[in-house]
Protein backbone atom coordinates (compact mmCIF):
# COMPACT_ATOMS: atom_id res chain seq x y z
CA UNK A 1 0.00 0.00 0.00
CA UNK A 2 0.97 3.32 -0.87
CA UNK A 3 1.74 5.60 2.22
CA UNK A 4 4.13 8.08 2.69
CA UNK A 5 5.67 6.38 5.64
CA UNK A 6 6.36 3.35 3.45
CA UNK A 7 7.69 5.54 0.41
CA UNK A 8 10.36 7.38 3.03
CA UNK A 9 11.26 3.71 5.17
CA UNK A 10 11.94 2.31 1.81
CA UNK A 11 13.83 5.30 0.08
CA UNK A 12 15.84 5.33 3.29
CA UNK A 13 16.94 1.75 3.35
CA UNK A 14 17.77 1.95 -0.39
CA UNK A 15 20.10 4.84 -0.06
CA UNK A 16 21.53 3.74 2.77
CA UNK A 17 22.49 0.51 0.95
CA UNK A 18 23.59 2.51 -2.19
CA UNK A 19 26.04 5.23 -0.61
CA UNK A 20 27.58 3.21 2.06
CA UNK A 21 30.06 5.06 3.84
CA UNK A 22 30.49 7.34 0.77
CA UNK A 23 29.80 10.64 0.96
CA UNK A 24 26.85 12.55 -1.38
CA UNK A 25 26.25 16.12 -2.78
CA UNK A 26 23.22 17.68 -3.37
CA UNK A 27 22.00 21.03 -5.23
CA UNK A 28 18.98 23.01 -3.73
CA UNK A 29 17.18 25.72 -5.85
CA UNK A 30 14.80 27.00 -3.29
CA UNK A 31 11.55 24.90 -4.96
CA UNK A 32 9.69 21.49 -3.14
CA UNK A 33 11.61 18.91 -5.39
CA UNK A 34 15.17 19.68 -4.22
CA UNK A 35 14.02 20.28 -0.55
CA UNK A 36 12.31 17.21 -0.23
CA UNK A 37 15.19 14.93 -2.44
CA UNK A 38 17.83 16.79 -0.36
CA UNK A 39 15.84 15.93 2.98
CA UNK A 40 14.94 11.97 2.39
CA UNK A 41 18.84 11.53 1.99
CA UNK A 42 19.31 13.76 4.87
CA UNK A 43 17.33 11.17 6.47
CA UNK A 44 19.45 8.55 5.51
CA UNK A 45 22.86 9.27 5.75
CA UNK A 46 22.76 12.68 7.65
CA UNK A 47 26.39 14.28 7.89
CA UNK A 48 27.30 12.20 4.62
CA UNK A 49 25.26 14.62 2.41
CA UNK A 50 26.60 18.28 1.92
CA UNK A 51 23.99 20.41 0.26
CA UNK A 52 24.46 23.09 -1.90
CA UNK A 53 22.35 26.63 -2.39
CA UNK A 54 23.70 29.04 -5.02
CA UNK A 55 22.12 32.95 -4.18
CA UNK A 56 22.09 34.36 -6.95
CA UNK A 57 20.84 37.54 -6.18
CA UNK A 58 17.52 36.89 -8.04
CA UNK A 59 15.33 34.97 -5.70
CA UNK A 60 12.72 36.70 -3.91
CA UNK A 61 12.07 38.55 -0.57
CA UNK A 62 13.42 35.65 2.19
CA UNK A 63 13.84 33.05 0.36
CA UNK A 64 17.54 32.58 0.65
CA UNK A 65 16.99 33.09 4.03
CA UNK A 66 14.23 30.38 4.22
CA UNK A 67 16.68 27.64 2.93
CA UNK A 68 19.59 28.85 4.89
CA UNK A 69 16.89 28.88 8.43
CA UNK A 70 13.98 26.80 7.73
CA UNK A 71 15.73 24.22 5.61
CA UNK A 72 18.46 23.63 7.91
CA UNK A 73 16.62 23.46 11.16
CA UNK A 74 13.79 21.38 9.80
CA UNK A 75 16.74 18.75 8.57
CA UNK A 76 19.48 19.70 10.20
CA UNK A 77 21.74 18.96 6.98
CA UNK A 78 25.07 20.47 6.11
CA UNK A 79 24.13 23.33 3.89
CA UNK A 80 27.44 25.40 2.01
CA UNK A 81 25.53 29.11 0.65
CA UNK A 82 27.71 30.28 -2.09
CA UNK A 83 26.82 34.18 -2.31
CA UNK A 84 27.36 34.81 -6.13
CA UNK A 85 25.05 37.89 -6.42
CA UNK A 86 27.91 40.16 -7.81
CA UNK A 87 28.77 37.85 -10.13
CA UNK A 88 25.38 37.34 -11.44
CA UNK A 89 24.71 41.58 -11.46
CA UNK A 90 28.06 42.03 -13.06
CA UNK A 91 27.01 38.79 -15.94
CA UNK A 92 23.94 40.85 -16.79
CA UNK A 93 25.11 44.23 -16.35
CA UNK A 94 24.23 45.99 -19.51
CA UNK A 95 21.65 42.98 -20.90
CA UNK A 96 18.08 43.57 -22.14
CA UNK A 97 17.45 40.28 -24.42
CA UNK A 98 15.53 37.57 -22.49
CA UNK A 99 17.08 34.62 -24.34
CA UNK A 100 20.65 36.04 -23.41
CA UNK A 101 19.65 36.95 -19.77
CA UNK A 102 18.82 33.07 -19.54
CA UNK A 103 21.83 31.39 -20.78
CA UNK A 104 23.82 34.15 -18.56
CA UNK A 105 21.96 32.67 -15.48
CA UNK A 106 22.01 29.51 -16.37
CA UNK A 107 26.02 29.39 -17.37
CA UNK A 108 26.74 31.28 -14.49
CA UNK A 109 24.50 29.07 -11.96
CA UNK A 110 26.61 26.06 -13.53
CA UNK A 111 29.79 27.36 -12.70
CA UNK A 112 29.14 28.73 -9.66
CA UNK A 113 27.35 25.05 -8.98
CA UNK A 114 30.85 23.00 -10.37
CA UNK A 115 32.93 25.12 -8.05
CA UNK A 116 31.25 24.33 -4.90
CA UNK A 117 31.53 20.70 -5.51
CA UNK A 118 35.08 21.35 -6.35
CA UNK A 119 35.63 22.82 -2.66
CA UNK A 120 33.85 19.89 -1.13
CA UNK A 121 35.34 17.12 -3.19
CA UNK A 122 38.55 18.70 -1.73
CA UNK A 123 37.62 18.59 1.75
CA UNK A 124 38.62 15.61 3.67
CA UNK A 125 36.57 12.56 4.29
CA UNK A 126 34.99 9.75 2.40
CA UNK A 127 34.68 10.12 -1.43
CA UNK A 128 32.06 11.92 -3.02
CA UNK A 129 30.47 9.58 -5.55
CA UNK A 130 27.02 10.79 -5.37
CA UNK A 131 24.65 13.50 -6.77
CA UNK A 132 21.31 13.85 -5.54
CA UNK A 133 18.41 15.21 -7.48
CA UNK A 134 15.06 15.55 -7.13
CA UNK A 135 13.97 13.75 -10.24
CA UNK A 136 9.98 13.14 -10.21
CA UNK A 137 8.28 10.72 -11.92
CA UNK A 138 6.92 13.09 -14.60
CA UNK A 139 10.49 14.01 -15.77
CA UNK A 140 11.84 10.51 -15.84
CA UNK A 141 8.69 9.70 -18.79
CA UNK A 142 9.26 12.79 -20.64
CA UNK A 143 12.90 11.70 -20.80
CA UNK A 144 12.61 8.41 -22.19
CA UNK A 145 13.02 7.25 -18.40
CA UNK A 146 16.70 6.17 -18.34
CA UNK A 147 18.90 6.54 -15.80
CA UNK A 148 22.78 7.15 -15.15
CA UNK A 149 25.73 9.52 -13.78
CA UNK A 150 25.94 12.48 -14.17
CA UNK A 151 29.34 13.86 -16.31
CA UNK A 152 30.14 17.24 -14.20
CA UNK A 153 32.40 18.88 -16.33
CA UNK A 154 34.67 21.19 -14.82
CA UNK A 155 35.39 25.16 -16.65
CA UNK A 156 38.30 25.27 -13.59
CA UNK A 157 41.44 24.53 -13.07
CA UNK A 158 41.11 23.90 -9.62
CA UNK A 159 43.79 22.46 -7.45
CA UNK A 160 45.05 19.10 -10.10
CA UNK A 161 41.66 17.49 -9.52
CA UNK A 162 40.30 16.32 -13.01
CA UNK A 163 38.29 17.58 -15.73
CA UNK A 164 35.49 15.29 -15.54
CA UNK A 165 34.05 13.81 -12.60
CA UNK A 166 31.78 11.19 -12.39
CA UNK A 167 28.93 11.17 -10.14
CA UNK A 168 26.40 8.49 -9.31
CA UNK A 169 22.62 9.60 -9.27
CA UNK A 170 20.52 9.50 -5.99
CA UNK A 171 16.97 10.12 -7.27
CA UNK A 172 14.50 9.10 -4.50
CA UNK A 173 11.06 10.98 -6.16
CA UNK A 174 11.76 9.24 -9.24
CA UNK A 175 8.49 7.38 -8.96
CA UNK A 176 6.21 10.00 -7.61
CA UNK A 177 3.80 12.72 -8.82
CA UNK A 178 4.28 16.56 -7.13
CA UNK A 179 1.32 16.19 -4.64
CA UNK A 180 3.06 12.92 -3.11
CA UNK A 181 6.29 14.72 -2.99
CA UNK A 182 4.49 17.57 -1.07
CA UNK A 183 3.04 14.63 1.29
CA UNK A 184 6.80 13.55 1.70
CA UNK A 185 8.10 16.75 2.41
CA UNK A 186 5.19 17.55 5.06
CA UNK A 187 5.86 14.06 6.56
CA UNK A 188 9.66 14.33 7.08
CA UNK A 189 8.63 17.62 8.97
CA UNK A 190 9.30 20.36 6.13
CA UNK A 191 7.59 23.44 6.57
CA UNK A 192 4.63 24.60 4.10
CA UNK A 193 6.72 27.68 3.01
CA UNK A 194 8.16 24.92 1.40
CA UNK A 195 6.62 22.29 0.93
CA UNK A 196 3.38 24.51 -0.63
CA UNK A 197 5.65 26.52 -2.55
CA UNK A 198 4.05 27.92 -5.88
CA UNK A 199 6.34 27.28 -9.37
CA UNK A 200 8.92 29.83 -9.67
CA UNK A 201 11.67 29.97 -12.51
CA UNK A 202 15.08 29.05 -12.38
CA UNK A 203 16.23 32.22 -13.74
CA UNK A 204 14.06 33.95 -10.55
CA UNK A 205 13.77 37.71 -10.78
CA UNK A 206 16.23 38.11 -13.61
CA UNK A 207 13.56 37.77 -16.07
CA UNK A 208 10.60 39.42 -14.41
CA UNK A 209 12.35 43.05 -15.00
CA UNK A 210 11.93 44.04 -18.64
CA UNK A 211 14.95 45.56 -19.61
CA UNK A 212 18.38 45.80 -17.65
CA UNK A 213 18.59 43.79 -14.22
CA UNK A 214 20.40 45.76 -11.74
CA UNK A 215 20.39 45.74 -8.18
CA UNK A 216 18.05 48.88 -7.86
CA UNK A 217 15.30 47.24 -9.71
CA UNK A 218 15.69 44.35 -7.99
CA UNK A 219 15.24 45.37 -4.92
CA UNK A 220 12.16 47.27 -6.13
CA UNK A 221 10.67 44.03 -7.34
CA UNK A 222 11.46 41.86 -4.81
CA UNK A 223 9.26 44.83 -2.37
CA UNK A 224 6.52 44.63 -5.21
CA UNK A 225 6.48 40.79 -5.07
CA UNK A 226 6.42 40.02 -1.34
CA UNK A 227 3.48 42.73 -1.22
CA UNK A 228 1.45 41.04 -3.70
CA UNK A 229 2.68 37.43 -2.13
CA UNK A 230 1.76 38.70 1.20
CA UNK A 231 -1.97 39.87 -0.03
CA UNK A 232 -2.73 36.89 -1.60
CA UNK A 233 -1.64 34.42 1.27
CA UNK A 234 -4.15 36.78 3.07
CA UNK A 235 -7.03 36.37 1.19
CA UNK A 236 -6.55 32.39 0.94
CA UNK A 237 -6.30 32.14 -2.32
CA UNK A 238 -2.82 30.40 -2.57
CA UNK A 239 -4.31 27.53 -3.62
CA UNK A 240 -6.88 28.97 -6.28
CA UNK A 241 -3.67 31.01 -7.87
CA UNK A 242 -1.35 28.24 -9.91
CA UNK A 243 1.47 31.03 -9.49
CA UNK A 244 1.33 35.22 -9.70
CA UNK A 245 4.62 36.55 -11.71
CA UNK A 246 5.28 40.25 -10.46
CA UNK A 247 6.70 42.06 -13.29
CA UNK A 248 8.79 45.60 -13.39
CA UNK A 249 8.23 47.00 -16.47
CA UNK A 250 11.85 49.10 -16.21
CA UNK A 251 12.46 50.31 -19.78
CA UNK A 252 8.50 52.11 -19.57
CA UNK A 253 7.27 55.12 -17.51
CA UNK A 254 4.17 56.69 -17.32
CA UNK A 255 3.09 59.73 -15.52
CA UNK A 256 1.14 59.93 -12.13
CA UNK A 257 0.34 62.00 -9.46
CA UNK A 258 1.39 61.31 -5.98
CA UNK A 259 1.33 63.31 -2.83
CA UNK A 260 1.45 66.72 -3.65
CA UNK A 261 3.95 65.98 -6.90
CA UNK A 262 4.16 64.61 -10.58
CA UNK A 263 5.97 61.40 -10.57
CA UNK A 264 7.24 59.86 -13.54
CA UNK A 265 7.68 55.90 -12.87
CA UNK A 266 7.47 52.14 -13.44
CA UNK A 267 4.69 49.98 -14.04
CA UNK A 268 4.35 46.46 -12.09
CA UNK A 269 2.24 43.86 -13.62
CA UNK A 270 0.53 41.19 -11.85
CA UNK A 271 0.11 38.08 -13.70
CA UNK A 272 -2.01 35.85 -11.25
CA UNK A 273 -2.74 32.20 -13.54
CA UNK A 274 -4.66 29.28 -12.55
CA UNK A 275 -3.28 26.32 -14.62
CA UNK A 276 -3.05 22.54 -13.78
CA UNK A 277 0.08 21.78 -15.47
CA UNK A 278 2.04 25.18 -16.92
CA UNK A 279 1.17 23.96 -20.16
CA UNK A 280 -1.51 25.62 -20.88
CA UNK A 281 -2.95 28.34 -18.40
CA UNK A 282 -5.83 31.04 -17.91
CA UNK A 283 -5.82 34.52 -16.02
CA UNK A 284 -7.70 34.20 -12.76
CA UNK A 285 -10.31 36.38 -11.94
CA UNK A 286 -9.30 37.51 -8.76
CA UNK A 287 -11.61 39.66 -6.35
CA UNK A 288 -11.18 43.45 -7.17
CA UNK A 289 -10.86 44.20 -3.66
CA UNK A 290 -8.06 41.96 -2.93
CA UNK A 291 -5.96 43.79 -6.54
CA UNK A 292 -7.34 46.76 -5.16
CA UNK A 293 -5.31 46.30 -1.83
CA UNK A 294 -2.06 45.12 -3.64
CA UNK A 295 -2.23 48.22 -6.21
CA UNK A 296 -2.81 50.27 -3.04
CA UNK A 297 0.11 49.15 -1.18
CA UNK A 298 2.21 48.83 -4.25
CA UNK A 299 1.84 52.51 -5.19
CA UNK A 300 1.92 53.87 -1.82
CA UNK A 301 5.53 51.36 -0.48
CA UNK A 302 7.54 51.19 -3.60
CA UNK A 303 9.41 53.79 -4.58
CA UNK A 304 9.53 54.66 -8.33
CA UNK A 305 5.87 52.56 -9.05
CA UNK A 306 2.86 54.63 -9.32
CA UNK A 307 1.15 52.49 -11.24
CA UNK A 308 -0.15 48.39 -11.09
CA UNK A 309 -1.57 46.73 -13.98
CA UNK A 310 -3.44 43.50 -14.55
CA UNK A 311 -2.53 40.82 -17.02
CA UNK A 312 -5.49 39.15 -18.47
CA UNK A 313 -3.92 37.15 -21.09
CA UNK A 314 -4.44 33.56 -21.34
CA UNK A 315 -1.33 30.88 -22.36
CA UNK A 316 -1.61 30.92 -25.48
CA UNK A 317 -0.76 33.16 -26.14
CA UNK A 318 1.30 34.56 -23.49
CA UNK A 319 3.53 32.71 -21.70
CA UNK A 320 3.25 32.71 -18.46
CA UNK A 321 6.53 34.55 -17.97
CA UNK A 322 6.56 37.52 -19.36
CA UNK A 323 10.51 36.58 -20.70
P1 LIG B 1 6.08 29.88 -19.32
O1 LIG B 1 6.54 31.27 -19.08
O2 LIG B 1 6.89 29.16 -20.35
O3 LIG B 1 6.31 29.10 -17.95
O4 LIG B 1 4.60 29.80 -19.62
C1 LIG B 1 5.78 27.83 -17.66
C2 LIG B 1 6.19 27.46 -16.25
O5 LIG B 1 7.59 27.24 -16.15
C3 LIG B 1 8.17 28.16 -15.25
N1 LIG B 1 9.44 28.55 -15.83
C4 LIG B 1 10.64 28.04 -15.46
N2 LIG B 1 10.96 27.17 -14.50
N3 LIG B 1 13.25 27.39 -15.10
C5 LIG B 1 12.27 26.86 -14.31
O6 LIG B 1 12.60 26.08 -13.41
C6 LIG B 1 12.99 28.27 -16.09
O7 LIG B 1 13.88 28.73 -16.79
C7 LIG B 1 11.60 28.61 -16.28
N4 LIG B 1 10.98 29.45 -17.14
C8 LIG B 1 9.65 29.39 -16.84
C9 LIG B 1 7.19 29.28 -15.11
O8 LIG B 1 7.34 29.98 -13.87
C10 LIG B 1 5.88 28.54 -15.22
O9 LIG B 1 5.55 27.90 -13.99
Amino acid sequence: DWTTDNVIDEQVAAIREQVGTKRAICGLSGGVDSAVAAALVQKAIGSQLTCVYVDHGLMRKGETEQVEKDFVAATGANLKVVDASERFLNALAGVSDPETKRKIIGREFIRVFEQAQLEILQEDGPEVAFLVQGTLYPDVVESGGGTGTANIKSHHNVGGLPDDIEFELIEPLRKLFKDEVRMVGAELGLPDEIVQRQPFPGPGLGIRIVGEVTKDRLDLLREADAIAREELTAAGLDREIWQCPVVLLADVRSVGVQGDGRTYGHPIVLRPVSSEDAMTADWTRMPYEVLAKISTRITNEVADVNRVVLDVTSKPPGTIEWE
